[in-house]
């Protein structure tokens, strides 16, 4: 809708974890070049980590991308609140292996099998857990428990967990000390650093297929980044409210104002920049945006300037 005011081809700041919007600053290629390491050399674990919003599941898509280009085959568990046996399930039907029958020591062996097959064919396969922090303790063993599917020198399965701040924090625990002793390489994605929001804005709205024409002017960007402490999420918040707010209101440029109003609407100003603000107020968005649809909004917006 409102995109084609714009000059664009479709919404540039949605939500979703899309890869093709991936902005690659130097932490995410770091963090990139340390998981494709990992996987490649069958390092066992690795372990991803960053504050809410900041790209964990946008980079594990393109990870998936590269894998799957690269034929290295992968299992995408990205519902971590999961019992054993549908973990179990998950992952074999990922892997295109059969789920029957439901018995976890069978699944293991039908598993374990086929990652024999696939290593003696020269293939490497990967299994990916997404919000890990949620992960609870006996599935973190089990998931310990799948590294011991190994040849003499190597692991047949590479693991990627990745998960919110709080999951470093769980493997403090000396209950899953085995597992933390495992994991041997680390990345990590960061906010945005202040010179890098104008690149990522224009990068978000290059994909979209803008024509170069200035949208957010020099202080609304100022703005954004101030209140939403460079996580990526809260600044595609801002920036489609905004557009949407600006197509209402018939505002080709966004301006510094426009900004502060839906700073104030979302509360950022409130919950923003406090002492461990990028988790305060993302996590906070996150749960508001669940329950607002564009469609609501622009709704709202439109009946707003009528
Ligand atoms: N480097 C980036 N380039 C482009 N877009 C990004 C980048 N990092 C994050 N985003 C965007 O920010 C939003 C949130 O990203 P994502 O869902 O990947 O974060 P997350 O770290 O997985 O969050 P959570 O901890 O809540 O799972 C998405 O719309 C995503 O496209
Ligand atoms: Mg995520």
């Amino acid at each position: 809708m409102y995109h084609k005011f714009y000059g664009l081809s479709e919404n540039p700041f949605n939500v979703n974890p899309d890869p093709r919007y991936l902005y690659v600053t130097e932490h995410i290629q770091e963090a990139l070049a340390c998981l494709r390491y990992g996987i490649e050399n069958r390092k066992g674990f690795i372990l991803l980590t960053g504050e809410v919003g900041t790209g964990k599941t946008t980079l594990l898509n393109k990870l998936l991308e590269t894998l799957r280009q690269k034929g290295i085959a992968s299992a995408f568990i990205f519902n971590s609140r999961l019992n054993t046996v549908q973990f179990f399930d998950f992952m074999l039907a990922d892997f295109g292996l059969p789920t029957e029958p439901r018995v976890k020591s069978q699944m293991l062996m039908r598993l374990n099998q086929w990652l024999l097959e696939r290593y003696q064919a020269g293939g490497t396969t990967v299994l990916i857990v997404d919000e890990a922090q949620n992960l609870s303790l006996e599935l973190l063993e089990e998931i310990r428990l799948l590294t011991n599917l190994e040849t003499s020198s190597e692991k047949l399965l590479q693991i990627v967990l990745a998960g919110q701040p709080e999951f470093e924090q769980k493997l403090s625990q000396p209950q899953v000390r085995q597992l933390r002793q495992r994991i041997t390489l680390r990345g990590k994605t960061f906010p945005l650093a202040e010179d890098e929001l104008p690149k990522y804005l224009a990068q978000r709205l290059h994909v979209a297929g803008w024509d170069g024409r200035s949208i957010f002017s020099p202080r609304a960007v100022e703005v954004i980044q101030k209140y939403s402490c460079g996580i990526p999420r809260v600044i595609n918040l801002l920036c489609e409210h905004a557009l949407i707010s600006g197509y209402a209101s018939q505002q080709r440029n966004i301006g510094p104002e426009l900004i502060m109003e839906l700073v104030k609407e979302f509360e950022l100003d409130v919950i923003g920049p406090v002492a461990t603000p990028a988790r305060t107020s993302a996590q906070e968005i996150k749960a508001r945006e669940q329950s607002a649809s564009e469609a609501g909004l622009l709704m709202r917006k439109l009946r707003r300037s009528h």
